[in-house]
């Protein structure tokens, strides 16, 4: 019999295993499902918890120097004028004479109909801002847009932070949020849609300071993608060219990641300069200046915005893990998931569901449960159960068998390796919590044993 081959990782494969285990589901799937709109399912919404978590935890929480914010996803009208959005945030679309298509003419490699070559319209400039109306007149002064960012809602909300935090330049304000932008393409699965969720960071700096705070920031935000486990010759940073860059933008970079598809935007890095927090000021007629203690002056901070799309990170992330081997005469498939991004932490695996071994492992499901996300699975052979783990990318299973009810012991097997190791229950919670936080296996608890050695 030959052996089966390990394959790549293909944007198919990816969408398959998003649907079959529930991390993405599309949108209304019941109707037929809506263009590029995407549910995010019992998995899907824990990896995307873990990567706001992380996000959260590098650029706030750990550090003294920048604070979070919510701001609401409608905003007054002015804002989307001061910020240029309403008269420049369009892309160039054309349609096919033929076949009706519509395409951005921008991203075309020729002038005709990519689908079926037939001749496209002359391109018109298509706004990329979605309209609705507040309260129940449907007027031209009832309009409001879907914020197609959340960096407006950081800048409008400067002084606010500043008075209330009595906080000193360099200060950031950070902000996880829905965004929403009417896109002419879509496609790739999560990588385009119409609806996403960003993680923007507006960093207030003096200005002069601005470029060492850039490259600062372009080091940063490549290493946490690192730090996550993302490889990095999959990762690269791009500087716009000239004709790329936005008019107000000093400088920026993509952080691009190598997708299935091609090298594609993860992050944008812009030195935004003044430019928004003057255009606020101008609009709404409020100072949005700030009084420098050391030279006795007002002046508007420039800012630099590291901007990263949370759905493309998820996307990379799981093109990343991805991963097939040959284990004995099957095809294993694993996600290697950095143990802070995993869904699903541990999984309980009672060896057989007989009841004394199965309240001893509830037992032990209802304890770990208080600490971490954790599944409890007792269908099938304990193989099986295994490999289902390792598709989701769950870093340790327990497994209770029957000496656990004489001697006190379980098994804790690792996803990578497949190593074992035997440990006391009452040293089980200690050992998975050093474990997860990277912990080398074999450094065993007091009690422990080595249990099995899959690859040496
Ligand atoms: N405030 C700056 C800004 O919004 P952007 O480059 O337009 O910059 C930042 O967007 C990030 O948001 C992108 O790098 C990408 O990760 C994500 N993003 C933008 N449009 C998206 C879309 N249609 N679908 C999914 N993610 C998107």
């Amino acid at each position: 019999m030959t052996k089966p081959t390990p394959a790549k990782v293909s944007m198919e494969k990816i969408v398959s295993l998003c649907r079959r285990r529930g991390f993405i589901f599309p949108s209304s799937e019941i109707y037929g499902g809506l263009s590029s709109c995407w549910d995010y399912g019992p998995l899907g919404v824990e990896l995307k918890r873990n990567i706001k978590q992380a996000w959260w935890q590098a650029v706030v929480q750990g550090r003294d120097d920048i604070v979070g914010l919510d701001s609401s996803i409608l905003m007054h009208p002015q804002v989307w004028e001061a910020s240029g959005h309403l008269e420049g945030f369009a892309d160039p679309l054309a349609e096919c004479k033929s076949c009706h298509q519509r395409w951005r003419t921008d991203e075309l490699e020729g002038d005709s109909c990519p689908a079926c070559g037939g001749e496209l319209t002359e391109p018109r400039m298509f706004n990329l801002m979605f309209k609705t109306f507040m309260g129940p007149i449907e007027d031209e002064a009832s309009v409001v847009y879907l914020r197609p960012e959340t960096a407006q809602g950081i800048f409008v909300n400067f002084s606010n932070v500043l008075d209330t935090t009595r906080k000193k330049l360099p200060i950031g304000i950070a902000q996880i949020g829905k965004s929403f932008r009417n896109e002419i393409t879509t496609g790739n699965f999560i990588f385009r849609s119409r609806e996403f969720e960003q993680m923007e960071l507006e960093f207030f700096v003096k200005p002069g300071t601005d470029e060492d705070w850039f490259n600062y920031w372009l080091e940063e935000r490549r290493n946490w993608y690192i730090k996550l486990g993302i490889k990095k010759e999959n990762l690269r940073l791009r500087q716009h060219m000239k004709h790329e860059l936005a008019h107000y933008a000093l400088d920026c970079y993509d952080i691009e990641y190598q997708f299935p598809m091609g090298w594609a935007e993860l992050e944008g890095i812009a030195n935004r300069a003044d430019f928004d927090l003057s255009q606020q000021a101008k609009y709404s007629g409020k100072s949005l200046a700030y009084y420098d203690e050391d030279t006795k002056e007002q002046i508007v901070p420039y800012v630099i915005e590291p901007s990263a799309g949370i759905d493309r990170t998820f996307l990379a992330l799981l093109c990343d893990a991805y991963d097939e081997e040959l284990d004995k005469d099957e095809i294993r498939m694993l996600l290697h998931l950095h143990p802070k991004l995993a869904p699903i932490k541990i999984a309980i695996l009672p060896l057989s569901r007989r009841e004394n071994l199965a309240q001893a492992a509830r037992e032990l499901y209802a304890d770990l449960r208080q600490c971490w996300a954790v599944s409890y699975d007792d269908a099938q052979s304990i193989g099986r159960r295994y490999r289902r783990q390792d598709e989701i990318g769950t870093p340790f299973c327990v497994t209770v068998d029957f000496e656990s009810l004489e001697d006190k012991q379980v098994t804790i097997r690792e996803r990578d390796t497949m190593n074992q190791i035997r440990v006391p229950i009452k040293e089980l919670k200690t050992t998975l919590a050093a474990k997860l936080s990277g912990e080398d296996l074999f450094v065993l608890p007091p009690g422990g044993k080595i249990w099995k050695v899959e690859r040496e």
